[in-house]
């Protein structure tokens, strides 16, 4: 049987834009290539302007991961300038940093993902008492368990189904039959994904008391712009503490008592996805998710309060019981298969002397076939000493694992026993939703038990402080500087570098999640995270006109490709032109 070319084009419920190019045969996807088909550029805006307001344009990098980056691009700033943030404003960082990092799991889950195993009109042929069954036998203790509530849901979707109008579900593989979750567990499912758009909304009401607004909310180089007195209106008070405090325990009953319920449930049926989708088996983080670097880990400080005992570093090669130590030195990006070129050629360079130069080689759109070229996609290829590394939920959680780290060694032991699966296969496809999961209730625990508590025991302690005015003025700072930052986020590990000259940026690079696992191939040929997992040979596609499992590999990854090429439309470009050839 010779190979067929299947394109993907959009990879839809993403941020951004991702094609991705696939020749299969027999079944089975042989070569893979994962294609970033936007154009944006805010690493080039922002070369010029005051550090100080780095974070306001660098945090439109992304319409989902906004604070992420404005976070990361104040601490870069301070690790430069040798600001020191107070303890509390520290202590709001990492709130802001877990809310955002819970909600961003719970909507990928949820609203990004779960359709791709969750078959919704399948759930109009469920009995919402069986469903009801179903929620008890699989642990869940969510609120939402309810017969009436699974019965009106289930209406809802035989109504929808009824009109012959699918709605927001149309285009769905529904009769595919790799589709396997019986109604009950479909009509369940379908009533949480109703819940955790309600509850997504409420959570991040945390970042619009901190931040002011979400998403995008305000930062401060030095600190946080939200001011703390108990007895003022206009400033963090007694009735936004307890606000915050409904919320995060709102968060964690949710994560707890649904989500990674629900997850443990899906992917025990699914169990087969515990040896599909796995990529290169070696794995980067700098800690549990939220952890933030000013600088270099091994020598300069955490600004996080968040790291649990976990430390830096690598796993190589499936062994993932020997941690081996982080260099931030040993990150470089690849432009082989991206529309950049380099002035030092096609070799791997740092960020910290990074370049964003465009040179587009492709042909005009509309195009059928990228991969024919040597270079077919907008994304960099960072590597770390030249290995392809994963970032992300599976990296922290076996990095913490190795480490030792208490509450993430139960959960996945917990989950090993419940489902039947070894360690390694964590990477896979099931396992990185599942390592989303037990993050996110580690997350959820750590906002709520230690990490808000702190910050409230502070306020009584008169400890109210939020910034660091010793290093706000110009005059402050040396004349030639340089700094950056690593943060733990949602999707992995993120890097924002820069130099400061004469009190402006004269150069920016950010490095980000989505960046180290969809870009291509490298000077050596080696395949990006996203290639690597669908193919040579390993990955299903039985209905190449309905590539259900190459897109259920791919959104385990919880691909954000905005924030991977963060580079601006060409109409409304600054800095830089366009060469088309
Ligand atoms: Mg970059
Ligand atoms: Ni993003």
């Amino acid at each position: 049987m010779a190979s067929e070319r299947v394109v993907i084009d959009p990879l839809t419920r993403i941020e951004g834009h991702l094609r991705i190019e696939l020749e299969a045969e027999g079944g089975v996807i042989s070569k893979a290539w994962s294609e970033t088909t936007q154009f944006r550029g805010i690493e080039t805006i922002v070369e010029g302007r005051d550090p100080r307001d780095a974070w306001a344009f660098v945090q439109r990098i992304c319409g989902v991961c906004t604070t992420v980056h404005a976070i990361a691009s104040i601490v870069a700033v301070e690790n430069a300038i040798g600001s020191n943030p107070p303890e509390q404003a520290r202590l709001i960082r990492d709130m802001v940093l877990g809310t955002q990092e819970v909600q961003d799991h719970v909507i990928h889950f949820y609203h990004l993902h779960a359709l791709d195993w969750v078959n919704v009109p399948s759930a109009a042929q469920a009995d919402p008492a069986k469903a009801v069954a179903f929620a008890q036998a699989i642990g869940s203790k969510w609120h939402g368990n309810q017969l009436d509530r699974f019965t009106s849901v289930k209406e809802t979707v035989a109504g929808v189904v009824a009109s012959g109008q699918l709605s927001i579900f149309t285009g769905g593989y529904w009769d595919h039959p790799a589709y396997k979750l019986p109604p009950e567990a479909n009509l369940m499912a379908v009533s949480h994904y109703l819940d955790a758009l309600e509850f997504q909304r409420s959570m991040i009401r945390v970042n619009t008391v901190f931040g002011g607004k979400n998403p995008h909310p305000n930062f401060l180089v030095g600190g946080m712009a939200c001011s703390i007195d108990p007895n003022a209106s206009e400033s963090i008070n007694q009735v936004q503490v307890d606000q915050i405090k409904g919320w995060v325990d709102e968060t964690l009953a949710f994560v707890r008592d649904c989500y990674l319920p629900d997850v443990l449930a899906v992917m025990g049926v699914y169990k087969e996805y515990f040896d599909i989708g796995a990529a290169q088996p070696n794995f980067l983080a700098v800690g549990l998710a939220g952890a933030t670097y000013a600088g270099d880990p091994a020598t300069s400080r955490t600004t996080s309060a968040i790291t649990g005992g976990v430390k830096p570093g690598l796993l190589l090669d499936g062994d993932y019981a020997t941690v081996y130590p982080f260099d931030p030195k040993k990150i470089s990006e690849y432009v082989t298969s991206a529309w950049y070129e380099y002035g030092a050629g096609d070799v791997g360079v740092t960020p910290d002397r990074g370049e964003t130069k465009v040179k587009y080689t492709g042909p005009q759109p509309p195009y059928t076939w990228l991969a024919d070229n040597p270079k077919y996609t907008w994304c960099k290829a960072p590597r770390y000493d030249d290995k392809v590394v994963q970032v992300g939920p599976v990296a922290r959680v076996l990095l913490a694992y190795a480490q030792g780290h208490a509450r993430t060694k139960e959960l996945v032991d917990q989950a090993m026993a419940a489902i039947g699966f070894t360690l390694p296969q964590l990477n896979s496809t099931a396992g990185r939703i599942l390592a989303r999961a037990i993050e996110a209730l580690t997350s959820a625990e750590i906002l709520a038990n230690e990490t808000f508590p702190t910050f409230v025991k502070n306020i009584k302690g008169g400890n109210i402080d939020v910034f660091d005015a010793t290093k706000w003025e110009p005059s402050s700072w040396a004349p030639s500087q340089s700094g950056f930052s690593i943060v733990e986020v949602a999707r992995g590990n993120l890097s924002h570098w820069l130099t400061i000259e004469g009190g402006k940026i004269k150069h920016y690079q950010a490095v980000v999640p989505t960046t180290w696992l969809a870009g291509g191939r490298d000077a050596k040929g080696q395949q990006g995270p996203y290639e690597e997992s669908l193919a040579n040979g390993k990955h299903p596609l039985v209905r190449n006109d309905a590539p259900l499992e190459p897109l259920r590999t791919i959104h385990s990854f919880d691909p954000c490709m905005s924030c991977a090429v963060h580079v601006l439309d060409p109409a409304g470009g600054e800095g830089f032109t366009v060469v088309s050839e």
